[in-house]
C-alpha cells in the first residue's frame, strides 16, 4: 500500500512512523512534512489546503491511500476532492468536518443526538455580550465559533477577562460561542468512524494550559498520556455507546456520514460524561501517546475506514503499559513564537523506541541546522512500563534537547501518578 500524509506537524510525524511499522505500506510519501518527518518519507512541499495540489501529488506518486492529519483541509473539502479523484482517503468529507469547524453545527448535532454538552448560545453583535455574559459564569468559557487550534478559548472565573476575549473575537468578525463551564477531569477519546461502525482507541487525557498545575493561557496542548489509570473501563463503552455512536447515526441521517478519526472531548463530572468539543481527526498531542501503544497495523485500520470497511477488520490490539508525549514550544508560545534557533540534542526520529522525538515546528536551515519554525517545536513521547516509567523516560530525553527560551511543563500525567484525579 502506497500511502500519502497531509500535514507538517508532530501528529503526522507519529502517523508516518506507525505507518512505517506496519509491513503493508510499501511507500511512505508525505506534504509538506517537516524535517523529522523527512528522515521516514519523502516530502513534499504541497499546501495540505489545496485541494487540486493534493490530488496532483496522490496522483503522481500513485497513493492507494491518503491520510489527512489536519482539520483546515477537511474542514476546506480536501478529503471530497481526494475521493472524486477515486482515490481512497482517511478523513471526512467537509460536511461531517463540520462538527468540528462550526461550534454551532455541533451543538445541533449532539441536541438531536440527545448528547450532554454544555449549554451555548453565540453571540455575533457587540451590544449584545455584556447581557450573554450575564446568563454565564462564575467560570466562563468564550470561544471562537470557528477553528482556532485550541487558542481562540479563554476559561476564566474573571469575568472582564471573559469580556475582554469576547470583545476582541467580536472585533475581528468572529462570533463568539459562551459555554456553561462542564466541571470534572477531561477525556480524549478517538474513535475511528465508518457510517456508523464505531472503533473506539485508548482513552488520553491532553493538558492544555500552558503552565505547570493548569496555569496561564490555553494553548493547542502541552503533552498527553494515555491510558488513563483512573478512568473505569465501563465510561468508555458508555461515551461509546451514548455519545459517539449517537452522534455517528445523527450525521448519517443528515447525509453527511463521517468517515475518518471523530475525537470526542470530554468533561467527566458527576453526572457522567459530557462533550466539551468534537473534533473530525486526530488530535494533538494525544495521538503521539496513543499511537506508541498501537500494536495493529495502523494501515489496515486507517485503510478500512477510508474504504468503508472498518466493520470487517479486527479491533485495534494494544500494547501494555503507558505512553506519555511532552511538547516544547518555542519562548513566548502560546503567544507569537520566537522562530529560527538552534536546536540542539535532538537527535534522529525514532532512535530510542522508549523515548522517541518527534518535529512539529522544525526546519532545516540552509547550512543543515535543525531550527524552530512553530510555535510547538519538538515533542518527546516516552513509553513505559506505567505511567511512571513512561514519564521519566521521556522527562530525561526532552532535558537532553537544547533550544534558547524553549520551555515545556514538568507535571504530564502526575496529577495521575499521585491519584489525585477522582471521577
Ligand atoms: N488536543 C487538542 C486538539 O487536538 O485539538
Amino acid at each position: 500500500m502506497r500511502v500519502l500524509v497531509i500535514g507538517s506537524g508532530a501528529r503526522e510525524h507519529a502517523l508516518v512512523l506507525a505507518l512505517r511499522r506496519d509491513p503493508a505500506v510499501t511507500a511512505l510519501f508525505a506534504a509538506p512534512g517537516n524535517a523529522g518527518i523527512a528522515q521516514h518519507a519523502q516530502v513534499r512541499p504541497v499546501d495540505p489546503c489545496a485541494a487540486e495540489d493534493v490530488v496532483a501529488l496522490a496522483t503522481e506518486v500513485d497513493a492507494d491511500l491518503v491520510v489527512i492529519g489536519p482539520e483546515v483541509p477537511l474542514v476546506l473539502g480536501v478529503a471530497d476532492a481526494v475521493r472524486v479523484a477515486g482515490i481512497a482517503c482517511f478523513g471526512p468529507s467537509a460536511a461531517a468536518a463540520r462538527i468540528e469547524g462550526s461550534k454551532a453545527f455541533a451543538k445541533d448535532v449532539m441536541a438531536a443526538a440527545g448528547v450532554r454538552t454544555a449549554h451555548s448560545e453565540v453571540v455575533d453583535n457587540p451590544a449584545e455580550l455584556d447581557d450573554a455574559l450575564d446568563r454565564f459564569g462564575p467560570t466562563w468559557v468564550v470561544k471562537d465559533d470557528g477553528l482556532a487550534a485550541g487558542k481562540g478559548v479563554v476559561v476564566t472565573a474573571d469575568r472582564s477577562a471573559a469580556r475582554d476575549h469576547g470583545a476582541e473575537l467580536l472585533e475581528q468578525g468572529h462570533p463568539v460561542l459562551l459555554e456553561s463551564f462542564l466541571d470534572g477531569p477531561e477525556v480524549s477519546l478517538f474513535c475511528l468512524v465508518d457510517g456508523e461502525t464505531v472503533v473506539p482507541l485508548l482513552p488520553a487525557q491532553d493538558h492544555k494550559r500552558v503552565g505547570d498545575g493548569d496555569t496561564g493561557p490555553n494553548t493547542g496542548g502541552m503533552g498527553a498520556y494515555t491510558p488513563l489509570p483512573w478512568l473505569p473501563e465501563s465510561t468508555v463503552t458508555a461515551i461509546v455507546e451514548d455519545v459517539v455512536k449517537p452522534v455517528a447515526a445523527e450525521l448519517v441521517r443528515r447525509g453527511s456520514g463521517f468517515s475518518g478519526l471523530l475525537y470526542a472531548g470530554l468533561a467527566i463530572g458527576a453526572a457522567g460524561p459530557a462533550v466539551v468539543e468534537f473534533n473530525c481527526r486526530f488530535g494533538d498531542p494525544e495521538t503521539q501517546a496513543v499511537l506508541a501503544l498501537l500494536d495493529s497495523p495502523i494501515g489496515e485500520l486507517l485503510n478500512a475506514t477510508a474504504t468503508g470497511t472498518l466493520a470487517q477488520v479486527a479491533p485495534p490490539r494494544w500494547r501494555d503499559g503507558s505512553a506519555i508525549t511532552v511538547v516544547l514550544a518555542a519562548e513566548n508560545y502560546p503567544g507569537r513564537p520566537r522562530l529560527g534557533d538552534a536546536i540542539s540534542g535532538a537527535g534522529e526520529g525514532a532512535l530510542d523506541e522508549h523515548a522517541t522525538v518527534l518535529h512539529a515546528g522544525t526546519a532545516q536551515r540552509e547550512d543543515g541546522a535543525l531550527v524552530s519554525a512553530g510555535g510547538r517545536v519538538l515533542n518527546v513521547v516516552g513509553v513505559g512500563a506505567d505511567l511512571i516509567e513512561a514519564r521519566t523516560r521521556a522527562y530525561d530525553r526532552i532535558a537532553a534537547i537544547k533550544l534558547p527560551g524553549s520551555h515545556y511543563r514538568t507535571d504530564i500525567g502526575l496529577a495521575a501518578v499521585e491519584d489525585r484525579i477522582e471521577v
